[in-house]
């Protein structure tokens, strides 16, 4: 049988083959290709009774495949990508399309679309969010590329991809890199909701004693109400989880060093080439880099006491306000940074769009995502979602505990970067005068670096 699979997807590690089994079970044909014979195995027998079928060898992967062929990559970002590109231009047909589904950097993507067009071929980097179950049952995908060419894939990815309201949570993002640029500043925001989530766990540990137990009901609880997250559901979920080796709950028996794989870190980089600020994102990486320091922070706590616990502890509905209020921050930075690199690097990103399909499938998806949704939809051109009306009262409404939290972590001395810098950057991004007039006055003190002024138009410089 050849020329007729519908779909090729090459990397069949457990996303990959997850995403082809879900291509599957929505009644289109697909191909894998992969390199580890064990690997096609696993698909074949996973997919039996199914229109599936697998190879370790390219050129019989590429004869399956009906014309012009959709041939998805879930292989590792980075030197992987441009292998399997190389191994698999050669044969294909001028209007095939490659779609490189893993996290890969946006510039990456423009150098292969670059590429591949100078051979006829159309490349797509497309964000694929939501996980091995994701992949399974309808992720959130975030395609980017030649529009005309999203038209050969659509059918597959609005069939596989999650659903909310009936909605598919897919669609074009935009031109270019756009979806890889998309999915790199979800992943941003992702950092920084789990060391939100994080912080709200040590207060309530450390400074409320909660157990596991109800830290599992307070967690659970909150997911009932205006916290519904998927982060907030698998944290409580993981509160219940009993450890296997030893007495007790698996959480505490991990080391507390988180690994990262650069998407968040990217996403900092970026916002300040951009000259956009995303303080939430930029401590949620550090935090992580802090972690990593685990030696040095055993040998400094045996050098510094720990301040006396301050005795005005926040209730668990404070605690539930201020992550709110920390989550809308971190959400209204991260759209920020994406509408700034649409005009910077020609995207023509969508917000409501964006909004819509992360609306379901992906990590970040909250029923926030429906509140943002409507107001890019009353404004399309919104640069901060703290602009918009109903933002400004949900914000109004909850920063009064986000304070109470904040002020009581400070004093007990537990962590809370993510809190406070999502703090600073409400209450810097709502102060009409800031002091760095008095900044400018140095740097024209010190180095004639000229200024502007309040009342009149022009650019001066003073002999101080
Ligand atoms: C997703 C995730 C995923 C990412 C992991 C791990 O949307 O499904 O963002 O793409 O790989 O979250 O990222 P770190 O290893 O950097 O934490």
């Amino acid at each position: 049988m050849s020329n007729t699979y519908n779909f090729g997807l090459v990397g069949l590690g457990v996303m990959g083959r997850n995403f082809i089994l879900n291509v599957t079970d929505n009644d289109f044909s697909a191909y894998g290709l992969d390199t580890d014979p064990e690997k096609v195995s696993a698909l074949v027998e996973e997919g039996s009774g199914k229109k599936v079928g697998g190879t370790t060898l390219k050129e019989e992967f590429i004869q399956k495949l009906e014309t012009p062929r959709k041939i998805m990559l879930l292989v590792p970002a980075g030197g992987p990508v441009d292998s399997v590109i190389e191994d698999l231009w050669p044969l294909l047909d001028k209007g095939d399309l490659i779609i490189d589904g893993g996290n890969s950097f946006y510039t990456d993507t423009d150098r292969r679309i670059n590429y591949l067009a100078e051979k006829g071929i159309h490349f797509f980097g497309s964000g694929v969010s939501g996980g091995a179950k994701g992949a399974r049952f309808g992720p959130s995908i975030m395609p980017g590329g030649d529009q005309e060419a999203y038209e050969l894939i659509r059918p597959v990815f609005e069939a596989v991809s999650a659903k909310v309201n009936g909605e598919p949570c897919v669609d074009y993002m935009g031109k270019g890199s756009a979806g890889n640029y998309v999915k790199m500043v979800h992943n941003g925001i992702e950092y920084g909701l789990m060391q939100l989530i994080s912080e709200s766990y040590d207060i309530m540990m450390r400074g409320l004693g909660k157990s596991n137990e109800e830290l599992h009901q307070i967690f659970h609880q909150w997911n009932q109400g205006k916290l519904q997250s998927f982060l907030i559901e698998i944290t409580a979920e993981i509160f219940t989880h009993k450890d296997e080796l030893e007495e007790g709950h698996l959480v505490d028996f991990i080391l507390d060093k988180a690994k990262q794989k650069g998407t968040g870190k990217w996403t900092s980089q970026n916002a300040m080439d951009l000259g956009i600020p995303v303080p939430t994102i930029d401590v949620a990486v550090s935090m992580r880099e802090i972690s990593a320091m685990k030696s040095l922070r055993e040998k400094a706590d045996l050098l510094y006491k720990d301040p006396v616990m301050d005795a005005d502890r926040p209730t668990v509905e404070q605690i539930e306000d201020a992550l709110y209020f920390s989550y809308l921050i971190t959400y209204a930075q991260g759209m920020t940074q994406l509408a700034a690199a649409s005009e910077e690097y020609d995207y023509g990103l969508n917000m409501e769009r964006i909004s819509k399909i992360w609306r379901g499938g992906c990590i970040i998806r909250s029923s926030i995502l429906e509140d943002m949704r409507k107001a890019y939809d009353k404004d399309p051109s919104l640069m901060s979602l703290l602009l918009d009306t109903d933002f400004v009262t949900r914000v109004t409404n909850h920063v009064d505990s986000a304070r109470k939290v904040a002020s009581y972590a400070i004093k007990s001395g537990i962590t809370t970067s993510g809190l406070c810098a999502s703090l600073t950057y409400f209450d810097a991004f709502r102060t009409g005068r800031l002091p760095l007039n008095l900044i400018q006055a140095q740097r024209d003190h010190f180095g004639s670096h000229t200024y502007e002024r309040i009342d009149r138009e022009g650019i001066f410089h003073t002999e101080w």
